[in-house]
C-alpha cells in the first residue's frame, strides 16, 4: 500500500475514534454516571448528620412502616412537611419569591388515609371513563402511590405549581416544565435539599410517570450529588456515596 494511503486511513480512523469518544463523553451510560457519583466519596465531615435522616427510599417495594409517625410544620398555607425539612422548604419558597418566582404548594404531607382516598377516587374516575378495573388500577398506580408508599405520607415531598395554574389547567400535567417556576427549581431546588424525584427518562426505574412538580427532600448534600449524577434516587438505594 502507498504510504500516502496509509496516512489517510490512519487519519480517518483517528478522527472516527475521537468522534466516538466525544459522543460517549457527552452521553455517558448510566453505569458510568453511577460510578462517577460513587467514586468521589466525601469525608465524614462532609456527610453531615442533617443529610442522613432523609436519605432513604420510599416506594412500592420500600413502604413506610405501619407505625411510622412524623412531626409536622407548616410550609405554605396549611400545607405541612416533616418539621426537620420544613425550614428548608420555606427558605426555598422565600428565595424564589425574592427572585420574582412564586412557587405555589398544592400538596405536601398527606395522611395514609388521604392517600388511599386519592388513589381510590382516581381509579373510580378512570373506570367512569371506560377503563376496566384492572386497567384503571394499573394506570392510577403509575401516578398515585399506594398508601404507605408515598413520599407525601412521610412529609418529605412537595408538589409545586404556578399561582395561576388552575386558571388554565384542570389537572397537574407535564406542561409545568414550561414554566419559570420549573426552571428556577431545576437550577436551585438541590441547594435546599430537594430533588425532582420522578424524571422523564426513568419512568421504568421509578415506576411513576414524569412529575416535574414533585420535589423530594433528601438533604442538601445528597440532593447536590444526585442532581449532579442525573440519576433517580433508586440507583443510590443502600449506597453510601
Ligand atoms: N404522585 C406520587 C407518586 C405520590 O403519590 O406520592
Ligand atoms: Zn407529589
Amino acid at each position: 500500500m502507498k504510504p500516502q494511503r496509509i496516512v489517510w486511513i490512519t487519519l480517518i480512523f483517528y478522527v472516527l475514534f475521537i468522534g466516538v469518544r466525544f459522543v460517549f463523553m457527552l452521553y455517558p451510560a448510566d453505569s458510568v454516571k453511577l460510578r462517577m457519583a460513587q467514586e468521589s466519596t466525601p469525608s465524614a465531615s462532609e456527610r453531615r448528620a442533617d443529610n442522613l435522616w432523609a436519605y432513604y427510599l420510599i416506594n412500592d417495594e420500600n413502604p413506610l412502616r405501619a407505625d411510622f409517625t412524623v412531626g409536622l410544620e407548616k410550609v405554605q398555607g396549611d400545607f405541612m412537611l416533616d418539621e426537620r425539612c420544613a425550614g428548608y422548604a420555606k427558605r426555598m419558597i422565600d428565595d424564589a419569591a425574592a427572585d420574582g418566582v412564586y412557587l405555589t404548594v398544592v400538596s405536601a404531607y398527606r395522611s395514609v388515609q388521604k392517600q388511599r382516598e386519592n388513589l381510590d377516587s382516581y381509579i373510580k374516575r378512570l373506570m367512569d371513563e371506560g377503563y376496566t378495573s384492572k386497567e384503571a388500577k394499573a394506570l392510577a398506580e403509575k401516578e398515585i402511590a399506594r398508601p404507605y408508599a408515598s413520599e407525601h405520607n412521610a412529609g418529605l415531598a412537595l408538589d409545586i405549581l404556578t399561582p395561576d395554574w388552575w386558571e388554565t389547567h384542570d389537572d397537574v400535567t407535564a406542561d409545568f416544565e414550561n414554566t419559570e417556576q420549573f426552571r428556577w427549581l431545576t437550577e436551585n431546588a438541590h441547594r435546599y435539599g430537594f430533588i425532582m424525584r420522578y424524571p422523564k427518562e426513568y419512568e421504568d426505574v421509578t415506576g411513576y410517570i414524569y412529575e416535574p412538580w414533585h420535589y423530594r427532600f433528601v438533604g442538601v448534600y445528597y440532593a447536590g450529588r444526585i442532581k449532579e449524577s442525573g440519576l433517580p434516587l433508586e440507583y443510590f438505594y443502600k449506597t453510601n456515596f
